[in-house]
Order: C-alpha cells, then sequence, then structure tokens
C-alpha cells in the first residue's frame, strides 16, 4: 500500500522526480547523498488524502513563508541517494503538508523520511515562487562537475560573466536557459542565509543559480524542465572545457549572432 495508489496525477508527477533522479546519478552530478528536489504537489493532492493523519508530529522549518499555508511537498529524503529514489522514490523521499502557522510542517506519506537538509531554500524559494505569481512548482540542487569547477575562479562569479561564455558555446543554451545563470557567494549549505541569498539571485530574474563552490539551483514548471536548464549549461561547460583541452580559447558566438538568436525566438534577454 502507497499513498500513491489511486492516484495517478501524483503518480506521473513523483515518477518524473524519480526519472530525473536517474538521470542526475548518471551524470555524475549525485554523488552519495549529493542533490535534492522538490515539487509542489498541492494541486495533485485529493480531499481523501487532506483528511489523512500524519505519520509525524509538527517539525520546524527554520522560517514562516506565508504563501505555503497549506501546500503539499514531494522532497527528497535528506542523506538519501539519487540512484535509490530514482528506483523508489517513496522510501528515499516522503510528503509534506506545511500547517496553518506557515513555520511548520508534518510528513504525510508511506515512510516517515525527514525531507532534505536544504528544506529552508527549497520551501522559501516556493514561496517566493508563488508570491510572484509564478507557474513554477519544482526546484532541483544538484552538483554538476564543469559548472561547479568554474565557479573556483573569481572572474567566473562576476554577474553575467559566465552566462556569457556559456550562452555563447552553442545556441540551444540561450534558448533553453534564456535568463542566464546567477551567481550566489559560498555560504553554508542548508542555512537561512543560503536561502535568502537564493532569493536574492533568483529575483534578479534568473531560474537557475550556482551556489559557488557547492553546486547549482533551478526551477521550473516541472522537475524535467529545470533538469533541462541545468543539463543545456553543464553542456556548454563541457565545451569550452573540450576546446582548452585541445590547446585554444574557443571563440564563441558574437554578441550579433546572440542578439539574431534572442530576436528570432523572441528570447527575453
Ligand atoms: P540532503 O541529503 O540533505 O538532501 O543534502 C544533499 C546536499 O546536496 C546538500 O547541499
Ligand atoms: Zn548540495
Amino acid at each position: 500500500m502507497s499513498i500513491l495508489d489511486n492516484r495517478p496525477a501524483l503518480k506521473a508527477g513523483i515518477d518524473k522526480v524519480a526519472e530525473v533522479a536517474g538521470y542526475l546519478w548518471m551524470k555524475g552530478w549525485a554523488e552519495r547523498n549529493g542533490g535534492n528536489i522538490t515539487v509542489n504537489v498541492t494541486e495533485w493532492v485529493d480531499d481523501r488524502m487532506r483528511a489523512m493523519p500524519a505519520i509525524t508530529g509538527a517539525l520546524a522549518i527554520g522560517k514562516t513563508l506565508p504563501q505555503l499555508k497549506g501546500c503539499w511537498f514531494y522532497c527528497k529524503g535528506t542523506g538519501k541517494r539519487m540512484r535509490d529514489l530514482a528506483r523508489d522514490p517513496m522510501a528515499n523521499g516522503s510528503i509534506i503538508r506545511i500547517l496553518d502557522d506557515c513555520a511548520h510542517y508534518e510528513i504525510v506519506a508511506d515512510e516517515p523520511v525527514a525531507p532534505t537538509s536544504e528544506l529552508p531554500s527549497h520551501l522559501s524559494v516556493h514561496d517566493y515562487l508563488l508570491a510572484k505569481g509564478s507557474p513554477y512548482r519544482a526546484s532541483l540542487h544538484t552538483h554538476p562537475i564543469e559548472l561547479v569547477a568554474l565557479t573556483h575562479s573569481k572572474k567566473w562569479m562576476e554577474k553575467d560573466v559566465a552566462t556569457r561564455m556559456l550562452w555563447s558555446m552553442i545556441p540551444e543554451t540561450k534558448a533553453f536557459c534564456p535568463r542566464g545563470l546567477g551567481m550566489v557567494p559560498y555560504m553554508l549549505p542548508s542555512s537561512v542565509e543560503l536561502a535568502d541569498a537564493t532569493i536574492r539571485a533568483l529575483d534578479d530574474d534568473y531560474d537557475v543559480v550556482m551556489w559557488e563552490k557547492h553546486g547549482i539551483f533551478a526551477v521550473d514548471t516541472d522537475i524535467m524542465s529545470a533538469f533541462d536548464q541545468v543539463d543545456v549549461l553543464n553542456k556548454s561547460a563541457q565545451i569550452y572545457i573540450s576546446a582548452k583541452n585541445m590547446g585554444f580559447e574557443p571563440d564563441g558566438m558574437t554578441d550579433a549572432q546572440m542578439k539574431e538568436l534572442s530576436d528570432a525566438f523572441g528570447l527575453p534577454k
């Protein structure tokens, strides 16, 4: 018996998380328990599920997030591996409901799997997205090797320097990550400070931000689209490195070529 039984929409949403978790492992971005995913599943929760008792007491979020009243989220479990989640999402993650005080949650799921340690960042971002009226419902944090390597140089941490280089490697990257890559200076993983800095960076009109010397955080309508934004960015970083390994600095597309792309596809930047 699973909470997903007879809830095909909820099950399909969580199956998509499991599919992405498998890709993260295959990409080499998910060592051990690295990375986390949360999805706002509120629209797939029915009245019978709303009436279910929790399997834990109330737990603190660490922040008060007024937009999240009555919302439900699927969360990767803290310490759980993406490669395990890919096979069994309800043993390596759980569904939580936010309580009416907007500062606590309880687990309503198959097993009492404690949510990711990055919950303050994830839930702050969902709160921010709802306040903005955004259709985005999924957030992804992962450790993509080449993009994390870039953040070990001050040059690439400067505003939009990495974005410009990554966009110029292949047209798809600008087309499918059209807001580019924001930069968040190093902060303690799982901290409320990191959560607040992530919101500030997203609010500077990015869907994807780097956490210096740690990883990436991406938001989109669903988890597959969030993954795709990270995937195109990391592909560009790999092309850059391949050119460097061949012994030359890649030319990159010109400013005129990138402007032509934005005009042709109606891109926001
Ligand atoms: P969790 O296992 O708590 O999700 O943490 C993984 C991680 O990448 C922290 O930044
Ligand atoms: Zn991490």
